[in-house]
């Protein structure tokens, strides 16, 4: 596959009006998920819910592709129709999470670093052969008075380098993510000068791993106020800084900017986007890759009936996919 190749699935994903879904939680990740609205967390749950998000409606109208984890992409629909397959018929691009997910940062305390190097490119060649057409790669930067340190901050920049030019290399187009996590209670200025210090070092190891950055989307989480912070953040102030982070620190070649949700309101997320995007144009598509803030209402009603609630449920999934691809315009009116 070449670069253009790569180029051209990167611009689909960020197409005007159209964002990611991410689907992509770990086996626990989906557990803590459904033990807080009282699912079970077996096999066929998981395969079900994944289908009630795959076969909503209308999905690709706002929904240009969906992150998959390992065990969802080799699943099925009841009706035994592989989800990559239904996914491609529908024109939703398949992605895949490959990362292994954090472990503490020997020698740091409170930091962390992303696995899952090891073995990666033939998981990649797997997944390239199921369908895969670009992978994400999480790395966890935890704020308190001692974290992040830079050894932390640069450990998970040259992983995420690391796996990117492997991604590329298998043809798959890597969504870099470096999330910077909301806990704590810090000021938004300190969210500001740690997303400065991650972008930078994570553009830096891109740029010496060889990692061409027209064939790669940016995850990022958005510049605000630790969720225990004495001052919440608006929407304007979330939107200002970090237009201003992301201009400061990301090449103009970068085909697109996606942000995770992580952790905030449903609504707060749509209206940060919408915010950043009346602020445009801007050097590159902003859109959404969430994954709570795109699936929590819908999960919380079909919890009270998994069989009786799907339609209703799929109401609200294609609903927050229009209204976060308003906001990937600055059109959503609130
Ligand atoms: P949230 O939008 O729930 O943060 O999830 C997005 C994601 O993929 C985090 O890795």
């Amino acid at each position: 596959m070449s670069i253009e190749d790569l180029e051209t699935i990167a611009q689909k994903m960020v197409a005007p009006g159209k964002g990611i879904i991410a689907i992509d939680e770990s086996t626990t990740t989906i557990a803590r998920r459904f033990k807080a609205v009282g699912i079970e967390n077996t096999e066929e749950n998981r395969r079900a819910y994944r289908e009630l998000l795959l076969t909503t409606p209308g999905l690709s109208e706002h929904i240009s592709g969906a992150i998959l984890y390992d065990e969802t992409i080799r699943q099925s629909t009841k009706d035994g129709v592989p989800f990559t397959e239904l996914m491609k018929k529908n024109g939703i691009i398949p992605g895949i999470k490959v990362d292994k997910g954090p472990v503490a940062l020997a020698g740091f305390p409170g930091d962390v670093i992303t696995e899952g190097l090891d073995g990666l490119r033939e998981r990649l060649q797997e997944y390239a052969r199921l369908g895969a057409q670009f992978a994400k790669w999480r790395a966890v930067i935890n704020i308190s008075d001692d974290n992040p340190s830079s050894s932390a901050i640069e450990a998970n920049a040259h992983a995420l380098a690391r796996y990117a030019a492997l991604c590329q290399e298998a043809g798959i187009v890597p969504m870099v993510e470096p999330e910077v996590i909301m806990d704590g209670n810090h000021s938004i200025e300190v969210s500001y000068e740690v997303h400065e210090a991650v972008l930078r070092s994570l553009f830096n190891a891109l740029y010496e791993q060889n990692v061409m950055l027209e064939g790669t989307i940016l995850k990022a989480s958005m510049v605000i106020a630790g969720t225990t912070a004495a001052e919440p953040s608006e929407a304007s102030e979330v939107a200002e800084a970090t237009v201003h982070v992301l201009k400061a620190t990301v090449p103009a070649s970068l085909p697109g900017i996606v942000f995770l949700s992580g952790g905030q309101k449903d609504e707060q997320a749509t209206a940060n986007l919408n915010e950043m995007n009346k602020l445009g144009p801007h050097p590159w598509p902003l859109s959404f890759s969430y994954g709570r803030a795109m699936q929590q209402a819908a999960l919380d009603l079909w919890s009270k009936d998994l069989k009786g609630n799907v339609a209703e449920a799929q109401k609200i999934v294609a609903a927050r996919a229009k209204e976060n691809g308003l906001a990937a315009l600055g059109q959503w009116k609130g």
